[in-house]
C-alpha cells in the first residue's frame, strides 16, 4: 500500500518549477522502485510453440533472402515487456533462426555475448575464433563477447537454431554494437574434443591456453550421456542437471548467462525453488509440463518457454515410460556477480 504523499498533492506551479530545473521528487514513486518483499517483474511467464514458429520462419525465408536480412531471426518476445522490446526477460534475448542449404551469414564480432541451441537440420556450421562447430540437434556453440562468429550450411534441408543471448542488459547498458569482418580462416583444433571427457584433462593439467573460451561447442552426445550417467549413478537423485561451465577453470560458460541441461525421469515430477533469476527451459527430448504460478504450459519438442525470477517453478514429464531432456538458460552469473543472487523456500 503505498501511503506516501502523491504527485497530484503538490501544488502544479512547484512541480513545473521542478520539471524546469530536471528535478524530480522520489517520494510518489518510491514504492514502485522498491516494493516490499518482492521485486516488481515484467517478465510474464510465456510458452512459444515450435510447431508454430518453424511454418513462419520458412516462409521468412521466402520473403526474406539471406543478403536482406544477415540474420535470419524471429525473436521469442515476452508480452509483459511489451513485443517491440524484442526481450524474453530483463536480460534474456531469444531467437529462432534459420539458415538455408548454401546460405551464408557473415562474419561479425559484438559486444553482447550469444549461444546457439540447435533445433533442427543437419549440415550447417559456425566458425567461432577460427575454430569450426558443426551444427547437430542439442549441440550448445558458444560465441562469447567479442568473437568473430559466422554461420555457413553445406547440408540439404533447412538448420533452425535458438539463439540467447544477454543483449537486454548489454543494450540497456549502452555497451552493445557490433563490427562486421571478413569470412574467417578455418583454425586446426577443436575444443569440445580436447575437453569432452570430464575427469581426463589435457597434460600438463594446470597449464592453461590463456583463452577465455577453451571450449566453443558442446556436443549434446556428450552432455545427454553425462545426465543418463548420473541418474544411472545415483537412483536417489531428484535433480539431476548438469552446468556448461569452462573446463580449465569451473567457472559458468559465459559472464552473464548461465546455461544448463536437466534429465526428468520418467513420471518424474521436479520442483525447483523461487529463485531471483529469471529462466528460460528449452525441450530438447520428450515432453514436459512446466508450471509456473498459476501458468501451465505443455512443452513438445523444441517448445520454449520462461519464467520471471522469485517464482517457483515445477517441471513434469508427461511420459511414464521415456526420459525428457530440457535445455536451461537463466541470469544467475549476472546476478551472483551484483550480489543480488537469492534463493527463497
Ligand atoms: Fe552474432
Amino acid at each position: 500500500m503505498n501511503d506516501l504523499g502523491r504527485l497530484e498533492d503538490l501544488p502544479l506551479e512547484y512541480r513545473e518549477r521542478l520539471t524546469e530545473q530536471n528535478l524530480v521528487p522520489l517520494w510518489p514513486s518510491l514504492r514502485g522502485v522498491l516494493p516490499p518483499h518482492v521485486p516488481t517483474r515484467k517478465t510474464a511467464p510465456t510458452h512459444w510453440s515450435y510447431q508454430a514458429i518453424k511454418p513462419l520462419l520458412l516462409r521468412a525465408g521466402e520473403l526474406t533472402p539471406i543478403e536482406k536480412a544477415e540474420r535470419r531471426v524471429l525473436v521469442l518476445a515476452n508480452p509483459g515487456h511489451g513485443l517491440e522490446k524484442m526481450q524474453a526477460s530483463a536480460a534474456i534475448y531469444l531467437g529462432m533462426q534459420l539458415l538455408m542449404p548454401g546460405e551464408w551469414a557473415p562474419s561479425h564480432r559484438h559486444t553482447p555475448n550469444a549461444v546457439r541451441m540447435i533445433v533442427e537440420g543437419e549440415g550447417a556450421y559456425t566458425t567461432v575464433d577460427g575454430e569450426k562447430c558443426p551444427m547437430s540437434r542439442g549441440d550448445l556453440i558458444l560465441t562469447p563477447t567479442g568473437l568473430w562468429h559466422e554461420h555457413g550450411h553445406d547440408g540439404v534441408d533447412p538448420v533452425i537454431w535458438l539463439d540467447v543471448l544477454d543483449l537486454p542488459l548489454v543494450y540497456y547498458m549502452e555497451a552493445s554494437y557490433h563490427v562486421n569482418g571478413d569470412r574467417q580462416t578455418i583454425k586446426a583444433g577443436e575444443g569440445y574434443k580436447a575437453y569432452a571427457r570430464g575427469g581426463v584433462m589435457p597434460t600438463p593439467v594446470f597449464q592453461r591456453s590463456g583463452k577465455r573460451y577453451p571450449m566453443l561447442r558442446y556436443p549434446w552426445a556428450d552432455a545427454k550421456g553425462a545426465l543418463e550417467a548420473m541418474a544411472a549413478n545415483d537412483a536417489a537423485l531428484d535433480c539431476v542437471q548438469v552446468t556448461y561451465v569452462n573446463p580449465e577453470t569451473g567457472e559458468d560458460a559465459e559472464n552473464i548467462l548461465g546455461y544448463y541441461a536437466l534429465m526428468l525421469r520418467p513420471g518424474q515430477t521436479l520442483q525447483l525453488p523461487a529463485r531471483s533469476p529469471a529462466c528460460v527451459f528449452h525441450q530438447i527430448e520428450g515432453q514436459s509440463e512446466v508450471q509456473i504460478d498459476a501458468h501451465r504450459f505443455t512443452l513438445q519438442s523444441a517448445d520454449t518457454c520462461c519464467a520471471p525470477g522469485y517464482t517457483p517453478v515445477t517441471l513434469r514429464n508427461l511420459s511414464a515410460t521415456e526420459a525428457a531432456f530440457l535445455f536451461m538458460a537463466d541470469e544467475s552469473p549476472l546476478h551472483r556477480k551484483l550480489g543480488v543472487y537469492e534463493v527463497r523456500a
